[in-house]
């Protein structure tokens, strides 16, 4: 069904649900837990974590639209930075209207690894194990019958010496699962086999989250006429991403606030999803160091012949669609039934696009308005809430404060006890 999303950012939050409901993008289930406003009992809370007093909420909101790979995406975004939701919108709009994106997943496979030190000759060690190879896939294998029943399991291992270590690398196939007790589960099964073999010791075995396994790229090609409908503007505006995607590739001091500005829609997405955000953020943030400096991970190049801007990028994107709190947590429940049920593939290839619509609109303001523009016109109300306003004082408040030289709570309260003076 063609949806007509434009001015859904003016309506309330029971409109927008109620619109979601009547164009059947969300079940009634779902609808009313959100409608509730109960998305996380105390109880299930309780099972989610250890030593539960309450739980902390955050906005849960939906950006409307995202084309990926051919499919229009509603996308749950938790997050409490005022105008992640508006950039993300806005960024998915304009690609939209230029074909969207599309997206390779180059591999879904989790790596683990064991430390072995002590191991007196490496090189010795290195070929008895390889020698084992098959056995010891199977051994790995053994110890997580259920995954393999699924279709995964274990597919490779390699061995690297350093320093002290000798590491031994596996890599499994987790199917929809993120796979953190799978592979701890394998690595723990093989490592006594793995010392007798080497006769060295096992210092660790654990998961690993820089998962270059799990590598996903997305590219969206921007015709410059929907950058502006200025010609010269336009050109100036593609230029000028260009160069911001370079000075994130020279400085780091630049790089992490680009790449910072990228996690504010993954994250608000993998959240949503009830994924581990911590462990995207770890893997992407060591994938962005890979050439021995932390760099941007998005880059935007300008085809002026072509007149347009192309975006890309590329990182590790190890989440699930099942297992961890993802059965656990309704709101979550509600999330898939938004997304249309993806599987994890499909899931990583739309966060992944998401990074990338994020970074777009920050850099288009970055290059062209400036970030306060846009950033402070929707920070304004949280400064107006924050003053105390309430109802309609809320966008009194934040409407006199976007004018003023001093953009702070202290203002935001010298405004508000005006406009009560005058109202009395
Ligand atoms: P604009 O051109 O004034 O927007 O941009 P507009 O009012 O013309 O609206 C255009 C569309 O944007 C709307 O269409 C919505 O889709 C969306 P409509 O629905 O009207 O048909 N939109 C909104 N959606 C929901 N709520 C809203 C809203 N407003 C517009 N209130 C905009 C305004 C904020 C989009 C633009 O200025 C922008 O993208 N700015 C970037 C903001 C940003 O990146 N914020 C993140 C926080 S800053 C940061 O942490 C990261 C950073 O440091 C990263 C870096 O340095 O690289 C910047």
């Amino acid at each position: 069904m063609k949806v007509n999303w434009t001015g859904f950012s003016k309506k309330n939050p029971a409109e927008r649900l109620q619109m979601l409901k009547e164009k059947g993008l969300l079940q009634d289930e779902h609808w009313q837990l959100l409608d509730s406003q109960q998305t996380l009992p105390l109880e299930t809370a309780n099972q989610m974590s250890e030593n539960v007093l309450a739980t902390l909420a955050l906005p849960y909101s939906l950006v409307p639209d995202f084309l990926v790979d051919g499919k229009s995406y509603q996308v749950p975004f938790v997050t409490e930075e005022p105008s992640v939701v508006a950039a993300a919108s806005f960024a998915a709009k304009i690609i939209k209207r230029s074909g969207g994106f599309e997206t390779e997943v180059h591999k879904r496979q989790m790596i683990g690894q064991i430390a072995l030190y002590q191991v007196d000759n490496a090189d010795r060690a290195i070929k008895d194990i390889l020698m084992k190879k098959k056995e010891l896939l199977e051994q790995a294998n053994q110890a997580y019958p259920s995954i393999v029943a699924r279709g995964g399991g274990a597919r490779d291992l390699w061995l690297e010496p350093k320093e002290d270590f000798l590491i031994f690398y596996l890599s499994v196939d987790t199917q929809e699962a993120m796979g953190a007790n799978m592979l701890n589960t394998m690595l723990e099964a093989i490592t006594l086999p793995l010392k007798d073999l080497t006769g060295g010791k096992s210092l660790m075995a654990i998961l690993s989250n820089y998962a270059t396994d799990s590598l996903v790229t997305a590219r969206c090609v921007i015709g410059y006429r929907f950058l502006s409908r200025d010609t010269a503007e336009a050109e100036l505006l593609a230029d000028k991403m260009q160069l911001a995607s370079k000075l994130a590739q020279v400085d780091p001091y630049r790089a992490a606030t680009h790449n910072k500005g990228i996690f504010n829609g993954i994250d608000a997405l993998v959240l949503a999803t009830g994924n581990d955000w911590r462990a995207v953020e770890a893997g992407a943030h060591a994938y962005a160091s890979r050439e021995g400096s932390y760099r941007g991970l998005s880059t935007w190049t300008a085809d002026p012949d072509k007149r347009q801007l192309h975006g890309q990028m590329t990182l590790p994107m190890p989440i699930a669609t099942k297992g961890g709190s993802i059965g656990l947590n309704p709101a979550v429940a509600a999330s898939f039934d938004l997304l249309g049920q993806p599987q994890a593939k499909e899931l990583a290839s739309l966060i992944v696009s998401v990074g990338l619509a994020q970074n777009f609109a920050a850099l288009k303001a970055l290059v062209s308005t400036g970030i306060q523009a846009g950033h402070m016109k929707l920070q304004a109300k949280s400064l107006a809430l924050q003053a105390g306003a309430q109802g309609e004082e809320i966008a009194a408040v934040a409407s006199c404060l976007t004018v003023k030289k001093t953009f702070n709570l202290a203002t935001a309260q010298e405004i508000l006890a005006d406009l009560r003076k005058q109202d009395k």
